[in-house]
C-alpha cells in the first residue's frame, strides 16, 4: 500500500469509530459551526490544534503558517480572520507558536533561504531587532531561541490589534480576547505568555476612528 493509501484507509476507519461511538456526530457538524476560537498557528506537524488542546472538529477554525505569523498584506489570513470573527464570531484569537520552532531558528540564522522564505523570515527578523536589548543578553542560542519565540506570539497578537478587523469587533461587540502561546514540544504543554483583553488601547497611531 502506498503511503497515501494509508491515510485514505485509516479514514475510513475514523469514520466508523465516530459513528459508532455518536451516530449523530457527522449529521451535527453538517449543519453548524460554531467555533470559539480561531487558533493561528504554525504548520509544524507536531502541533496539530485539535490534537493538542483535546478538541473535536468543529470547535477550532484553524490557520496555519510558517512560525504563525499575522502579516497585514497577507490576504489569506486576513480572510480566516474577518471570516471567524464577523461570521462566525469567535471568542477568542489565539496565537499559538512552539519552543524549537524551525522558522525562527532559520530568522535568526544569517542563511540566505531565497525567496520567498527570506520575505517571510523577514517578519521575525523584525521582531528581534523589536526587542534586541533584551535577546542580545542571552548567550545560550536554545534559550534566546524560545524568548524570541514568546516575543514572537506577543508582536503577532499586537498585529491582529492593528487590524481593522479586530479594532471594528471590539466596538461593537467587546470580543475577541486575544492569546499568545506557546507549546512544548518536549512535554506537550502550552505556556500562556501574553494575553490582550477586547477593547485594550495600543499605541494610538495604529488605532482608526470611524469603524
Ligand atoms: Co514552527
Amino acid at each position: 500500500m502506498k503511503a497515501y493509501e494509508v491515510l485514505l484507509n485509516d479514514n475510513k476507519k475514523w469514520a466508523a469509530r465516530k459513528l459508532e461511538e455518536d451516530p449523530d456526530f457527522f449529521d451535527r457538524l453538517l449543519h453548524l459551526q460554531t467555533p470559539e476560537f480561531l487558533w493561528i498557528g504554525c504548520s509544524d506537524s507536531r502541533v496539530p490544534a485539535n490534537e493538542i488542546t483535546d478538541t473535536q472538529p468543529g470547535e477550532i477554525f484553524v490557520h496555519r503558517n510558517v512560525a504563525n505569523l499575522v502579516v497585514n498584506t497577507d490576504v489569506n489570513l486576513l480572510s480566516v480572520l474577518d471570516y471567524a470573527v464577523n461570521h462566525l464570531q469567535v471568542r477568542h484569537v489565539i496565537v499559538c507558536g512552539h519552543y524549537g520552532c524551525g522558522g525562527i531558528r532559520a530568522a535568526i540564522t544569517n542563511n540566505d533561504f531565497k525567496p520567498v522564505l527570506n520575505m517571510w523570515l523577514r517578519n521575525i527578523k523584525d521582531v528581534y531587532r523589536l526587542h534586541r536589548e533584551e535577546l542580545d543578553a542571552i548567550t545560550d542560542e536554545d534559550k534566546k531561541t524560545n524568548r524570541l519565540t514568546e516575543l514572537n506570539v506577543k508582536e503577532q497578537v499586537f498585529n491582529l490589534a492593528k487590524t481593522s478587523i479586530i479594532q471594528r469587533a471590539w466596538k461593537k461587540e467587546q470580543r475577541p480576547d486575544l492569546h499568545g502561546w506557546v507549546y512544548g514540544l518536549n512535554d506537550g504543554l502550552i505556556n500562556p505568555v501574553y494575553e490582550m483583553k477586547a477593547g485594550t488601547h495600543i499605541d494610538e497611531l495604529y488605532e482608526y476612528d470611524d469603524l
